[in-house]
């Protein structure tokens, strides 16, 4: 067949002036001709020379997309006569998914883990839990030390790492854990992980097997959740009450592979695990062969008193993985949080962090570690802790201006968020739903329930929020819970 059609079809789209290079036009326009069967298998193309002609294109233009068409097997070159199409597609459909065609869908796990994320959708708003005063942070500190370190990086970090992290950052939030937390380590330890999430995912993955049993506090973390979940782990929630997580309300099931637990400041609940209670989870870890996983995530603001001392600490070398993270003293986005590990899983967990995710983002550890070595790091926790006491405070007066004492508020020793108990004829969610067209993120109570929430209640994270922001927002957030009231009333 005559291949003229095709030097007069190109003419009409080959874009003289348009964005995408001109050899690139030609290599798509052919490559879909030949998908569609406009181009069928056996067909000659115009010599290269021939067609650069017609078109008025360099040679080396439709020599370049033609060897690219060549390279990914739609064309075939036979010396001495031409080029041809390939017959790949003869008798073939080529693949072209219409739009809203059936794919093979997401795993079970997959439905669980995105059906359970409660990831608000849009800006996030006043009360988001967990963000720190990201206008706050110094900027000009932080970039100074990354550009230093990002000019002149050290020729081994940009190959592959096995360190556990730079051994530089180790080292100096070695010196801190010690010192603030009473956390017993050694820097070799530590190994760095891209946030607490990814310590939590590779605790779940590492110590325990699909289908072992993990007793997680209830109400509790979801991130937690989400970890165990994808490591295929069953999750038994474990109440938790004035003195933490209490063993003695966990279903009388398998005993549990690992226990979850946020002892210094319980997540979201706000409690502070007794020492009682931590002597005896750490007996009853020890009876049933558990690991327990202490994830201490915000204890840096305490109000009232110092840090309170770790449970590893207290464990003396036992069975317990500390893990923390950077993203409450730093910000969310830097990615970076950190596991204490006992003497025996250091290899294991460095070796396996290696080969599931790799090492990298050494740069952002060394200007952490000057963050941290020139007492940045301990000033802005200074500053924050008066800052975050000033905005809970505020939050605290305003909705008591408004509701008295018809909104508890949990204690608030410690931590970036408060929990205000809401009465049983209250639908939170409802309420939540309302609040959110207006940018008020009121997170319910219930989305740390793994099964029916017990109790109703708001989670409302006031760190974050600037001071005239926070008193406009909470007044508004008593008219919504007013209205939602005079209407459960009616
Ligand atoms: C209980 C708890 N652990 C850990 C984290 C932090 O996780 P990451 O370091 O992955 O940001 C959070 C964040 O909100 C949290 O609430």
């Amino acid at each position: 067949m005559s291949s003229d059609w095709i030097v007069d079809a190109l003419q009409q789209v080959l874009q003289r002036e348009g964005s995408e290079a001109l050899h690139r036009q030609l290599y798509h326009q052919l490559r879909d001709w030949i998908r569609q069967g406009r181009l069928s298998g056996g067909s000659t193309l115009p010599a290269s020379r021939q067609l650069a002609r017609k078109l008025r294109l360099g040679r080396n233009t439709v020599l370049a997309a033609y060897d690219q068409l060549q390279a990914e097997g739609y064309l075939e070159s036979r010396h001495g006569s031409g080029t041809y199409v390939s017959d790949v597609f003869t008798g073939r459909d080529a693949p072209s998914p219409a739009p809203g065609a059936r794919l093979p869908g997401l795993s079970q796990r997959g439905q669980q883990l995105s059906h359970h994320s409660n990831l608000p959708q849009g800006v996030l708003g006043a009360f988001a839990p967990g963000i720190p005063a990201l206008d706050a942070f110094p900027q000009q500190q932080w970039q100074r030390l990354l550009s230093r370190h990002n000019k002149q990086p050290c020729l081994d970090w940009l190959g592959y790492c096995h360190d556990g992290g730079l051994p530089a950052l180790r080292e100096v939030l070695c010196d801190y854990l010690r010192q603030s937390r009473s956390v017993l380590c050694r820097p070799e330890q530590i190994v760095i992980t891209q946030g607490a999430q990814q310590a939590l995912e590779l605790c779940a993955r590492l110590l325990a097997d699909p289908g072992d049993t993990v007793w997680l506090e209830e109400p509790g973390y979801a991130g937690a959740q989400a970890a165990m979940t994808a490591a295929g782990l069953d999750v038994v929630p474990v109440p938790v009450d004035a003195e933490g997580l209490n063993p003695a309300l966990a279903p009388p099931s398998r005993s549990p592979r690992l226990i979850y637990v946020t002892p210094s400041h319980q997540y979201p609940s706000g409690v502070v695990m007794t020492l009682g209670r931590r002597l005896e989870l750490l007996k009853l870890a020890e009876a049933h062969r558990s690991w327990i996983v202490e994830d201490d995530y915000d204890s840096e603001f305490r109000y009232h008193s110092q840090p309170l001392a770790s449970l590893q600490g207290l464990a003396n070398g036992g069975a317990v993985i500390y893990l923390g993270t950077f993203s409450k003293v730093m910000y969310p986005g830097l990615r970076l949080g950190y596991l204490v590990l006992p003497e025996a899983l250091i290899d294991p967990f460095r070796a396996s962090y290696a080969r599931l995710y790799r090492e990298g983002h050494y740069a952002i550890q060394a200007a952490l570690a000057d963050f941290i070595a020139e007492g940045h790091f301990a000033r802005h926790i200074r500053r924050m802790r008066e800052l975050y006491q000033i905005r809970q405070t505020l939050l605290r007066e305003t909705l008591h201006q408004r509701l008295g004492e018809q909104l508890p508020l949990s204690p608030g020793e410690a931590g970036m968020h408060l929990v205000a108990s809401l009465p049983d004829t209250v639908n939170e969610q409802q309420l939540s739903t309302v609040a959110a067209r207006e940018g008020l993120w009121l997170r319910p109570l219930a989305r740390h329930f793994w099964g029916p929430a017990t109790r109703r209640g708001l989670v409302l994270g006031y760190a974050g929020v600037p001071e005239a922001e926070l008193c406009r927002a909470a007044r508004r957030m008593a008219e919504l819970l007013e209205q939602e009231m005079q209407r459960q009333g009616r």
